[in-house]
């Protein structure tokens, strides 16, 4: 993998996986692409371009995305968010500029021209962007890199239902055009996501870097802290979304499993509920599931790429 795209619906843990991928050194950060999901879409694009602004990379293009699912009604996700997408953060109006064009349309350009296999696609909201972009261009899906997602529930149940994640719950008939395109996916589901929490000391050790990045990243982490107090009445919350940029660079923090994944597109019930199937040839499988991750080492990552920037 030599670069990558981002498209995302920050969101708190969103943002901090902005941030982590604006400070690290590989892999090169090609654009931020958004889509409606925790918030609006025209607040997860402001929200970007303000991450964007505070880290100090108005290099990378941030384009605005789908307003609503394929076929569903949009979805929100604010209680663990805040109104506005970014926790208690005060909102500003961002002045880098808005990348031409649809995030779809920019995903397919963008990966198109270079090499096969050289973009990877991080996905960490509902994935309509990229199904957009798949539907668009018929070859994308053999083009692309790896596409790694926050996204899925398996052995836990789900967060916004008995059976299902948000992101796949969003947008479930994306999530199946993505899964069912061929093309290689490597999934961050709350399997793995569950293992990575915000503990009372990672965030202590997140405060002590005096930069205005890791100062919002401290922020947000608080904020995150609270609600899952209030909402969950745990004290340490997931840290979810950054769990894919940190495999892409540090792949050793997690164990992953070949298989074959397939999304519940139909039923009310278990609408959006990810059938991970490991019972398939590790030769030919084109899924990947995380089972397992290291949390502190996420946080170690997160801090010493905060500090190195
Ligand atoms: C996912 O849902 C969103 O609320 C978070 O940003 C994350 O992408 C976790 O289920
Ligand atoms: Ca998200």
């Amino acid at each position: 993998i030599q670069s990558l795209i981002i498209d995302c619906d920050p969101g708190v843990d969103d943002a901090v996986a902005l941030f982590l991928a604006f400070a690290a050194a590989e892999p090169t950060l090609l654009a931020v692409t958004t889509v409606g999901g925790n918030v609006p879409a025209h607040l997860t694009q402001r929200n970007a371009r303000m991450m964007r602004q505070i880290a100090g990379r108005e290099d990378v293009p941030v384009f605005g995305g789908a307003e609503r699912p394929l076929k569903r009604p949009p979805a929100g996700a604010g209680d663990f968010h805040g109104p506005e997408g970014l926790g208690d953060l005060e909102p500003f109006a961002p002045t880098g500029i808005i990348g031409d064009g649809p995030a779809a349309n920019a995903i397919v350009d963008l990966v198109m021209k270079r090499p096969a296999g050289s973009v990877a696609v991080a996905v960490l909201g509902p994935m309509t962007n990229l199904a957009l972009a798949m539907k668009r261009e018929r070859r994308l899906a053999e083009h692309l890199g790896p596409v790694v997602v926050m996204g899925g529930a398996r052995s836990e149940g789900g967060n916004i239902t008995a059976s299902a994640e948000f992101n796949i719950w969003a947008d479930p008939d994306a999530a199946a055009v993505v899964f069912g395109s061929g093309c290689e996916v490597i999934a961050f589901g709350l399997d793995a996501t569950h293992q990575v929490r915000a503990t009372e000391a990672r965030i202590r050790a997140v405060e002590t870097i005096r930069t205005d990045p890791a100062r919002t990243v401290a922020a947000l982490l608080r904020f995150s802290q609270r609600t899952e107090r209030q909402v969950v009445g745990s004290d340490a919350p997931p840290l979810h979304d950054p769990c894919p940029i940190a495999w892409l660079m540090k792949p050793d923090l997690f164990t992953l499993k070949p298989c074959r994944i397939e999304v519940e597109t139909g039923s009310d019930l278990t609408r959006g509920h990810t059938a991970v199937e490991f019972r398939v040839d590790p030769a030919t499988a084109r899924h990947r599931w995380a089972v397992a991750a290291e949390g502190q080492g996420v946080f170690d990552l997160l801090t010493e790429t905060l500090k190195a920037k």
